[in-house]
C-alpha cells in the first residue's frame, strides 16, 4: 500500500482529460496534476526543449512527493520518457503512447485503417506507428499532424464552426484517401473534440490515449502493490499560467465548482 500521490502532467490542460477515468477506475488515488499552460503548445517545438520541461516539472512533482510519473502528453511521451526514466529511476514513468498502442493492436484487425492524429512532433517521431507495429505487426496505420487544433482548445475553441472546419481542413481527404475506419486521439487534448469529431464522422471508431493510460497505471499500481487505500487529502491542480480558460476547462472535465478544487499557480520558468 502506498497513499502517495500520483503526478500527471501535460503542456497544458489535455492531460485533465485523463483525470476522469482516474477517478472512476482507481478512486483511491490522490492526483497532482500540473498543466504548463505558460508554455503551451509544445506539440511544434524542439524535443531539446520538450525534454528541459519534461524535466522541470518532473522535479516539481517529485518536491511534491508523488509515487509515480504519468506522462498525460503524446508529445512528452514520444519524446521524454525516456529522459524521465533515466533522471528519476526510483518511481514509474508512464508515458501515455504505449497503453493506447497496445489497445489499437488488440483491438483492431488488418481489415481496419487506424488513423493516428497528433501533433506535429509525435506523428514526427513515429512513437505510434513503431509501437503498434511491436505490438501487431499486422496493423494499418497512417498519421496526420494537426497543430492548429492544440491553441483552439486551450483557447476554448471548441463548440463551433471555427473547430469543426478545421477538422475538415485536416481530416475530411486524409480519412476519404487513406480509407480511415478508426481514429486514434494522439493528443491528450482531443478528447474534448470527441463531440465534434463524432458529428462529423459519426462511423469511425474513436479510441483515446486519455482513458487507455489508466489501465497502465492499474498495472503499475497492482505490480508494485502500491494502490492507495484512501486518503482524507483532496487532488490538487498546478499551473504555469492559471488563465481563466484553464480554470473553466478544469471545472468543465471534472464537472465541479473551482470553489471545491485545489486549484494553484506554479511558475517554472527557467
Ligand atoms: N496534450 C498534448 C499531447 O498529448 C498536447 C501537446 C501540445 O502542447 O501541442 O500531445
Amino acid at each position: 500500500m502506498d497513499n502517495r500521490p500520483i503526478g500527471f502532467f501535460d503542456s497544458g490542460l489535455g492531460g485533465l482529460t485523463s483525470i476522469p477515468h482516474m477517478i472512476k477506475t482507481l478512486p483511491n488515488e490522490r492526483i497532482i496534476f500540473f498543466g504548463d499552460t505558460a508554455r503551451t503548445p509544445y506539440g511544434s517545438k524542439s524535443p531539446g526543449t520538450i525534454k528541459l520541461f519534461a524535466e522541470q516539472i518532473g522535479d516539481f512533482l517529485v518536491s511534491e512527493g508523488v509515487k509515480m510519473i504519468v506522462i498525460a502528453c503524446n508529445t512528452v511521451s514520444a519524446t521524454a520518457l525516456d529522459t524521465l526514466r533515466a533522471k528519476f529511476p526510483d518511481i514509474p514513468v508512464i508515458g501515455v503512447i504505449s497503453p493506447t498502442a497496445r489497445v489499437v493492436a488488440n483491438t483492431c484487425t488488418p481489415n481496419d485503417k487506424v488513423g493516428i492524429m497528433a501533433t506535429k512532433v509525435t506523428v514526427a517521431s513515429g512513437a505510434y506507428e513503431k509501437k503498434i507495429y511491436e505490438k501487431n505487426p499486422y496493423i494499418n496505420t497512417a498519421s496526420i499532424p494537426c497543430p492548429a487544433l492544440v491553441p483552439l482548445i486551450e483557447e476554448g475553441i471548441i463548440d463551433n464552426e471555427i473547430m469543426d472546419l478545421t477538422l475538415k481542413y485536416y481530416l475530411d481527404d486524409f480519412i476519404k484517401k487513406e480509407m480511415i475506419d478508426t481514429l486514434v486521439l494522439g493528443c491528450t487534448h482531443y478528447p474534448l473534440i470527441a463531440d465534434n469529431l463524432r458529428r462529423l464522422y459519426p462511423n469511425i471508431k474513436i479510441i483515446s490515449s486519455s482513458k487507455e493510460v489508466v489501465e497502465a497505471i492499474r498495472i503499475e499500481l497492482e505490480k508494485t502493490d502500491a494502490f492507495a487505500s484512501g486518503s482524507a487529502e483532496e487532488n490538487k491542480f498546478f499551473a504555469s499560467d492559471l488563465s481563466e480558460n484553464f480554470v473553466k476547462m478544469i471545472e468543465k472535465i471534472l464537472g465541479e465548482d473551482k470553489a471545491s478544487l485545489n486549484i494553484n499557480f506554479k511558475n517554472l520558468d527557467i
